[in-house]
């Protein structure tokens, strides 16, 4: 790749490299990503934008350690947390992500504050400094006067703003949001991503936020699109066409990518720096080594 990927990894929060993820349940295989890259800066509010299937919630659930990929890397604050094992993504989910889902954040039978203070005491905060937060985070979030209803008492625009608040909870660097906006009308929509934004400006939060409304995606400092398990604008043909070795080491070529690499009977297998060279051997030419 001739990248300096430690200058990169040290320029920014988050380094998505060559992310491939293959679903293997059921009679299909699923390719959802077929080779992703991106860098996140911190502080950075990105929007993941693409249209249902495309590979978004798979590469959300990826970049906060809920799933692992089937190859590539995911280089978090330099450390490569795409293989974590579960126990230490637990840990590093703990220290380092807020999680907001597009619905059933909350517990229903708590108050917006007493569901901002549940991760807080769970990590061990004290009363008075878990309270002080969830306070702070509640009035951030313009919901002062609401600290305690239940969520069946709150509006669907109010639920999702205490449920950023929860995700806020124990100070984490990144909050990842999937379609946290998917139930809402726009005006709503807007009113939450307003906060998102003051939560990513005030509390110095790095947001990467998933949606396939482009009302959502601009409140952010860039959008990313996505589609069919790449990001638009990023050539990788080497990646596009992810193929099977069985068990006795045989490649299978599709037919597309035979014709247009003029591959016939025979080609030629080389091992250099940036992988597996895949070359067809002219038969007619001799002089290939
Ligand atoms: N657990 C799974 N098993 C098999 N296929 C899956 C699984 N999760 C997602 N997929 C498939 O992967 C592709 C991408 O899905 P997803 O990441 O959920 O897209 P999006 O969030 O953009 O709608 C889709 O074709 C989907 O059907
Ligand atoms: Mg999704």
């Amino acid at each position: 790749m001739g990248e300096d990927l430690d200058r990169i990894t040290k320029e920014n929060k988050i380094v998505v490299r060559d992310l491939i993820k293959i679903y293997n349940q059921g009679p299909q295989e699923v390719i959802a990503l077929r080779g992703i890259d991106f860098e996140v800066k911190e502080g950075e509010f990105v929007s993941l934008m693409g249209a249902s299937g495309s590979g978004k919630s798979t590469l959300l659930k990826i970049l906060g350690t809920l799933d692992r990929p089937t190859g590539g890397l995911v280089v978090f604050d330099g450390q490569n947390i795409s293989q974590l094992k579960d126990d230490q993504a637990v840990e590093f989910r703990r220290r380092k992500i807020g999680f907001v889902w597009q619905t059933e954040n909350l517990v229903e039978g708590l108050t917006a504050l007493e569901n901002v203070l549940l991760p807080m005491r769970i990590a061990g905060k004290s009363k008075d400094t878990a309270s002080k937060r969830a306070k702070m985070l509640l009035d951030t979030m313009g919901l002062k006067a609401r600290a305690d209803h239940r969520p069946s008492q709150l509006s669907g625009g109010q639920i999702q703003r205490v449920a950023v608040c929860v995700a806020l909870a124990n100070e984490p660097d990144v909050i990842l949001g999937d379609e946290i906006c998917g139930e809402l009308d726009t005006e709503t929509s807007e009113r939450v991503m307003d906060y998102v934004r003051t939560a990513n400006t005030d509390l110095q939060t790095t947001v990467v936020n998933v949606t396939h409304n482009p009302r959502v995606a601009k409140y952010a400092d860039r959008v990313l699109h996505i589609r069919d398990g790449l990001i638009e604008g990023q050539k990788h043909t080497l990646y596009g066409d992810i193929t099977e070795v069985d068990a006795k080491g045989r490649l299978v070529v599709p037919e597309e990518v035979k014709k247009l690499a003029g591959i016939e009977k025979r080609v030629v297998l080389k091992v250099t720096d940036e992988g597996l060279l895949v070359k067809p051997l002219d038969e007619n030419k001799q002089n290939d080594k």
